[in-house]
């Protein structure tokens, strides 16, 4: 049994990503989900627009998960991936690679996106080596990135406060594309934004500056999830292509928030027609219930390393809980939900009417941009004088203990993933009650 939420003693959990002080002040605590919704203690149900941290794609409490993951605990709870196998990681990555764009279809495992992000690095680096190119060592990123939080994925992202802290043993060899957020010509852009093509311009001036032959890969999200939903702009994912196909250079999607059916398709790459040579997914994979991420290579990648004598392993990297039996049983089932009631594609369907209960609120006080593709839009709030973020953190909490809503915020930017499942009805509420909390907003 759980402690009482006010009976709590909270100095112990060192929270992630949290203001520990302040939260343990005004704590936000969660007792129960299920469908849309989220329940405090005292009843009290808040309609969930984030999918918890862009995850419960399927909605909350899905049952047919719970119990395939119970079945596969009482019959194998655990067996190392490492040299022996179980049916449930074969399945899941054939399953997984049948989604994937294109020859997408090798998939290694792993635990979490930034586990992804790494590992994909580190198999940019093992695939040029094994073709004779180990010159190839430096890593593109882009500014505004999230990347997650291993040493890789910090040193390719962009995002200023998660690299401070760390600044002084970040990887190496590393180059930022700039960001493609542009207020003055993009804002209350519906879908990809008109401007910032040339943005992707700058590879050239990075690959001039350091030569190819140096170079391993260039990552991006297609949409920027973590820094406020920025859609990349019309022709841009087209041309880093285009640019790193001349040079030999790798494409890695990091589709950790747009993989499984958030911007309409399987994979953003499939919406946007731009296959990259590798693809990190995690989160949407098993619902948000499990661990799990995955790399998806291209086969190309893949073949390159299966060579040298079979008795030699191909790749020295992997995980304890790599491929995990109940890991691979929940994202089989999570699979089955989305084919089975057509949640990898069914965001099309609805998109027009997110889109337009989302502008809806232009005009709203503070708002100075809206941005939207998929089942993913942010709004963002002008800051307080000398206090950025506090904005968006009243808001936050105004709508949790106010509007039964729960959002989640970046500074004064809210970012708005409702669960795949919604119905306008679900779309309504969530914009009727954040209108509401931004109406007294001060
Ligand atoms: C694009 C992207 N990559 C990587 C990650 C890191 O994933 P995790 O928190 O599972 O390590 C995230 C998390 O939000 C993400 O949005």
């Amino acid at each position: 049994m759980n402690t009482p939420a006010n009976a709590l003693d909270m100095s112990s959990f060192w929270m992630p990503f949290t203001a520990n002080r302040q939260f343990k002040k005004e704590p936000r605590i969660f007792v129960g989900a299920e469908g849309m919704h989220y329940t405090k203690e005292d009843g009290t149900k808040l309609i969930d627009s984030s999918s918890g941290l862009w995850c419960v794609n399927a909605g909350h409490g899905r049952k047919e998960i719970a119990d395939a993951v119970h079945r596969q605990l009482l019959t194998l709870d655990y067996s190392p991936a490492f040299q022996t196998g179980q049916p449930g990681a074969f399945d899941m990555a054939a399953r997984v690679g049948r989604l994937a764009p294109k020859n997408l279809d090798r998939v290694f495992f792993v635990n979490s996106g930034s586990e992804a992000v790494d590992t994909a690095l580190k198999i940019a680096l093992a695939y040029h080596k094994a073709k004779g190119e180990s010159g190839r060592i430096r890593f593109i990123g882009r500014e505004k990135g999230y990347n997650g939080v291993g040493f890789g994925g910090v040193s390719v992202g962009g995002l200023v406060n998660n690299r401070r802290q760390f600044a002084a043993q970040l990887l190496p060899s590393v180059d930022h594309l700039p960001h493609t957020f542009d207020l003055k010509k993009n804002a209350f852009s519906r879908g990809q934004p008109e401007h910032g093509i040339e943005k992707a311009d700058a590879l050239e001036g990075i690959i001039a500056l350091h030569g190819a032959d140096t170079i391993a890969a260039v990552i991006v999200e297609p949409v920027a999830g973590s820094a406020g939903v920025l859609p990349p702009p019309k022709g841009y994912l087209e041309r880093l292509r285009e640019i790193t196909s001349k040079h030999g250079i790798l494409l890695i999607f990091d589709e950790v928030i747009t993989g499984f059916g958030r911007v309409g398709a399987p994979f953003a790459s499939q919406r946007f027609g731009v296959t990259p040579d590798m693809i990190t997914c995690a989160k949407g994979i098993t619902n948000g219930v499990l661990p799990m991420g995955a790399v998806l290579a291209s086969r190309t990648i893949h073949d390159a390393l299966m060579v040298g004598p079979e008795s030699a392993m191909e790749l020295f990297h992997g995980y304890t809980y790599s491929a995990h039996p109940t890991a691979c049983a929940a994202g089989l089932a999570t699979l089955d939900i989305y084919e089975r009631e057509g949640l990898l594609t069914r965001v099309k369907d609805i998109e027009k009417y997110y889109e337009d209960a989302v502008h809806a609120l232009k005009g709203k006080p503070h708002v100075i941009d809206i941005r939207n593709i998929g089942l993913m839009a942010a709004v963002e709030l002008a800051p307080r004088d000398g206090a950025p973020g506090a904005r968006g953190y009243e808001l936050l909490q105004d709508c949790f203990y106010n509007h039964g809503l729960h959002i989640r915020t970046t500074g004064d930017i809210i970012a708005l993933a409702p669960p795949l499942i919604a119905k306008t009805s679900d779309i309504d509420d969530i914009f009727a009650k954040l209108g509401a909390a931004l109406d007294r907003l001060k």
